[in-house]
């Protein structure tokens, strides 16, 4: 039997992605501990993706083996790749939506009043760039080990030339039907993501939030559906949920809301805060940050017009409404207009390094 890319490299542990609240220094951290980081493209330019992955490279000191012009890296410890996951949205970017947008803004307007801001200067357009041809040039040059995606996968031809320029690739899948669909399309490693993970349900295939299960129930479904390794990712947070997850067949978890409170996260001050409240134990999908669901942590903008609104512009589009909202609450020191994104087990929450964050969960898997 062939030895899996998880057994080949004794990898347990994936950071999970976590666009707007971690960089490299936190998928360097998880990876010198002995996992495998991840570094978020999402709301990243190319420009700053390949200086985040610069200088990953730069923190696990193989930087000097880099040749970003003529890509002839030799020097790397996981052969000619670089070892880090890159992750990517997947989404079709949303037609123009004018007429939509605009009637959101009108119905936020009392939020805009109570904060000063004058709804006829609320802009609009996307927070997140979906995968691109540049996208590609990248990781040509670049040759992560791994390419994750959520919302499904590049086109074929772009999957092809990932794969074979030997890079992973993996997604995450919310359904056995959304697993199936991966596997035949190419996927290397499905990420089976329970109902519990915080941030964007990576939901693809269907809109229907009734089919979004805990991982309890997906892991063990997805297991037996498809035939490529599967790593489990939601409410993993702690020793006893990685070998529950071992148990149920997992090669791998995949770990984000305990990284969160990590010092090397970019989290803000008062995201931690509430992650480290009992707040943290109520959290709920939203579409209102973004235009698709994502769990956070409830606070008063979910409170005031969701958690969903079918109102909302489409992903990724709701976002640029909420964002001076966002600005001056933050300003006053509140976080009722943040997205909070947290799974919903918080209470593993450490100000830690990640190094010990990810030596407590790796030790489970022994
Ligand atoms: C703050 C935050 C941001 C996230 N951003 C991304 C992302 O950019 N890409 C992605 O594939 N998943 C993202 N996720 C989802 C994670 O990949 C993963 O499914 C989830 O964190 C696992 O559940 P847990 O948070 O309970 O550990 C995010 C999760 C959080 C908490």
């Amino acid at each position: 039997m062939r030895t899996s890319f998880f057994d080949a490299h004794s990898l347990r542990l994936i950071q999970a992605p976590m666009a707007g609240s971690q960089n490299h220094r936190l998928a360097a951290a998880v990876f010198k501990a002995g996992g495998l980081g991840s570094i978020p493209a999402a709301m990243l330019t190319s420009e700053q993706l390949q200086n985040e992955l610069i200088e990953f490279a730069e923190a696990i000191d193989i930087g000097k083996g880099i040749d970003i012009g003529g890509n002839t890296r030799k020097t790397s410890l996981w052969g000619e790749l670089l070892p880090v996951n890159v992750n990517f949205f997947c989404h079709k970017a949303p037609a123009e939506q004018a007429e939509t947008e605009a009637a959101w803004r009108l119905k936020l307007t009392p939020a805009y009043q109570a904060h000063g801001i004058d709804p006829a200067a609320v802009g609009s357009g996307p927070g997140r760039a979906p995968f691109s041809e540049e996208s590609l040039a990248m990781l040509g040059q670049f040759k992560p080990a791994v390419v994750s995606c959520h919302f499904g996968l590049p086109k074929a031809e772009w999957v092809a030339q990932i794969k074979a320029w030997g890079i992973q690739v993996w997604s995450s899948a919310t359904t056995v039907q959304e697993a199936q669909w991966l596997e035949q399309h190419g996927a290397d490693a499905i990420i089976a993501q329970g109902l519990e993970a915080g941030g964007h349900r990576g939901m693809f295939l269907t809109e229907d939030l009734s089919t979004q299960i805990g991982t309890l129930a997906l892991l063990p479904q997805i297991k037996k559906a498809v035939n490529v390794p599967v790593i489990a990712a939601g409410g993993i947070s702690n020793a006893a949920a990685v070998r529950a997850a071992k148990m149920l067949g997992a090669s791998a978890v995949q770990v984000g809301t305990a990284f969160l409170t990590s010092h090397e996260a970019t989290t803000s001050a008062l995201h931690r805060q509430a992650l480290m409240s009992d707040a943290a134990r109520h959290t709920a999908l939203t579409n209102l940050f973004s235009g698709r669901p994502a769990r956070g942590i409830v606070n008063q903008f979910m409170r005031d017009y969701g958690p969903l609104n079918p109102m909302a512009p489409a992903f990724p589009l709701a976002t640029a409404a909420v964002a001076p909202l966002r600005a001056a609450a933050e300003a006053k020191g509140q976080s009722g207009y943040s997205p909070l994104w947290s799974g919903q087990n918080a209470s593993d929450c450490e100000a830690l390094p990640a190094a010990d964050i990810a030596h407590k969960l790796l030790q489970a898997w022994a």
